[in-house]
């Protein structure tokens, strides 16, 4: 393995936290490079469910999880999964970089009341308080997790900002007092409590490597939500693709060369913006229905529709996918003409290339391929096992992609997988 990213090909909630853990029995470091708490990642073992959203998926299998510093972490979450991972007798080996930014009380205040101003304009985040807290990462007014074991450091930070964000607040007409010494003791006290972890998480990734321990990247959300190269305004606030993983952890990119994406076998979307292959009928019930598409973050229903291929390649192309893991292909079980999109029309146009404006995206219809679809896939030891129409289906998208599929995934278990 030595290094592998698993990165989200689409709009997020491909399956990553399976895969994660799937691959994770060969790793050494499990490593979150960017996003924080907007994340989801369900993984299923035996009668188990576990529901992560900042502690990387691999802690699970007894991994050394690492929260880099392309991450935003809330702390208060963050106490909350390695509680709720300490009653199931998980015991987190964690490493948190002393550079991650810290989600504040107002961040999260500031979320909501953005969202709620926007109004018919929303973006629809988690409210999680991610796209302020970057938003302050990157005008050099944040609060890293290493500031959190110095009290006077976090005092004297606090007092530059908490000025301006007051000012915020009472723009929005948010009547919440933020007081600096009460802010103070609650962040210092998680920066004790979790003041083993924090530490140059960089550096020991970088001996890592020249160790040859095996490591592996865990991408969160989707490329369609890169702040730059996803459906902007309608992203997240960091960098999704595989250059996110270079700089979210320190590692050179140079060694990022086995770059695994997760392709769902249909498309989802959650919160606003434009998803051209949504489907608003009784198939798009069924996806939603069978593959149980509601956000584990926020257990909003998310939006379903085809598989988009433009879509897929966009993001193939940016991170220069090597391989592919297809999931949740059980969930095109019993539908009698399954779709693939391989291009658009817009504007009486034919254009395989995901445009840059989202208002030009809204204006995109799919132009599909059909396949016959099949019964079941739910026994499936290997690729010759499958039904001859989902064998017809995945080899399509592989051609297109020109990408090869590694791995098949039709089921929550860890055993309804297979390598082709
Ligand atoms: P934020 O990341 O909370 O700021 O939300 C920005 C957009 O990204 C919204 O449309 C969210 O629904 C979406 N988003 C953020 N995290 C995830 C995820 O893990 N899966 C799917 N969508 C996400």
């Amino acid at each position: 393995m030595a290094v592998q990213v698993v990165l989200g090909t689409q709009w997020g909630d491909e399956g990553k936290g399976k895969i994660v853990d799937y691959l994770s029995k060969n790793a050494d470091y499990v490593v979150r490079f960017q996003g924080g708490n907007n994340a989801g990642h369900t993984i299923k073992i035996k009668n188990d469910v576990y529901k992560l959203h900042i502690i990387p998926s691999g802690v699970i299998s007894g991994k050394i999880g690492v929260i880099g510093n392309g991450c935003v972490i809330d702390p208060e979450i963050l106490s909350d999964e390695i509680k709720q991972l300490k009653q199931k007798k998980i015991h987190p080996n964690l490493l948190i970089s002393n550079r991650a930014h810290i989600i504040m009380p107002y961040h999260k205040l500031l979320d909501g009341a953005e969202e709620k101003y926007l109004a018919q304009g929303k973006i629809g985040t988690t409210k999680r308080g991610i796209g302020p807290c970057y938003s302050d990462k990157i005008a050099r007014n944040g609060i890293r997790a290493g500031d959190l074991l110095s009290k006077e450091k976090l005092i004297k930070k606090l007092e530059r900002i908490l000025p301006i964000k007051q000012q915020l607040l009472k723009i929005y007409g948010i009547d919440h007092v933020l007081d600096k010494n009460m802010i103070a003791n609650t962040y210092h006290a998680y920066g004790k409590k979790f003041k083993d972890f924090i530490t140059d998480t960089h550096d020991l990734l970088q001996d890592a490597i020249i160790d040859g321990k095996n490591i592996l990247f865990e991408g969160a959300q989707g490329a369609m939500l890169d702040v730059d190269y996803g459906t902007y305004p309608y992203a997240t606030s960091s960098h999704v693709i595989a250059g996110g993983a270079a700089i979210g952890a320190g590692v050179p990119p140079k060694v990022l060369s086995d770059l695994v994406g997760i392709v769902k076998a249909y498309t989802t979307r959650v919160g606003e913006g434009p998803m051209p292959t949504e489907l608003h009928d009784t198939v798009g019930q069924y996806l939603q229905k069978n593959g149980h598409e509601f956000g584990t973050t926020t257990s909003r229903p998310r939006r379903c529709g085809w598989l988009d291929l433009v879509v897929v390649r966009h993001a193939c192309r940016l991170s220069g996918i090597s391989k592919i893991a297809l999931t949740k292909l059980d969930v095109l079980d019993g539908i009698d003409t399954v779709k693939i999109c391989v291009g658009y029309e817009m504007k009486n146009k034919m254009i395989d290339i995901f445009p840059f404006d989202s208002d030009d995206v809204a204006l995109c219809k799919p132009i599909y391929k059909e396949f016959k679809g099949w019964d079941k896939t739910t026994k499936a030891a290997s690729f010759t096992d499958l039904p001859q129409q989902a064998q017809e289906y995945i080899l399509f998208i592989q051609e297109y992609l020109k990408t090869p599929i590694w791995l098949v995934s039709f089921g929550p278990e860890r055993n309804q997988t297979f390598m082709v």
